[in-house]
């Protein structure tokens, strides 16, 4: 090998190497510097909403609060057809691989933070976040949502607020549920 091509050869390797290191560390940000990290929902926990769920009425829209792959949403309109999610995240890469995952359901994810965005017209609300968000959700729940929307937190309760019931499967993961109008009653 002359030394023409050693030197290109090791320059493509430079490049390759810059650039995967650049994809990892986007790779990096997008999954995991975000207010809350990327844990995928465990089957115990989509099995607890999809019962809190129940029984949705047509056209009732679900919006999932940091949807990551969109495993909840393609689980919810999987079991109740009759519903149409919206999944609110903050990674862009977790957005992109929902919408691919899930083309053909009914089902759109928005690139979005989810505090910023408007939740009016959701039927209900449902989001596995930290502590931290319990009261933003509650509190952006009550301004924006309608007095018989419910909200469903996975793994943390809202604080000083009952919860109409509390779901766990296998005492995993228990799946909180709130209705927007005895969030307001309880408010006041
Ligand atoms: C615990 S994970 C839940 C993931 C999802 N339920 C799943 O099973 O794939 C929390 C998700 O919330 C997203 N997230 C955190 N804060 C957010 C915000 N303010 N707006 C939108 N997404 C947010 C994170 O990027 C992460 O994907």
């Amino acid at each position: 090998m002359s030394m023409a091509v050693a030197i290109v050869m090791l320059v493509i390797l430079v490049i390759v190497l810059v650039a995967v290191a650049a994809f990892e560390g986007v790779l990096a940000w997008s999954l995991f510097v975000t207010e809350a990290p990327w844990v995928p929902l465990s089957t115990h926990g989509i099995a607890a909403l999809l019962e809190g769920l129940e029984p949705l009425t047509s056209g009732a829209v679900v919006v999932e609060l940091g949807s990551g792959d969109g495993r909840v949403l393609r689980a919810v309109v999987d079991r109740y057809p009759q519903a149409r999610g919206i999944g609110l995240e903050q990674s862009r890469l977790l957005t992109w691989f929902a919408r691919i995952r899930n083309r053909g359901r009914a089902l759109e994810f928005r690139h979005v933070d989810c505090f910023r965005e408007s939740w009016v017209g959701a039927s209900c609300v449902f989001c596995y976040l930290l502590p931290p968000s319990m009261s933003l959700v509650a509190n952006k729940a009550l301004r924006e949502l309608a007095a018989d929307a419910r909200v469903f937190t996975l793994g943390f309760p809202i604080p000083g607020l009952h919860p109409l019931r509390v779901i766990a499967h296998e005492n995993r993961e228990p799946c909180y549920e709130y209705r927007v109008g005895d969030m307001r009653d309880s408010a006041e």
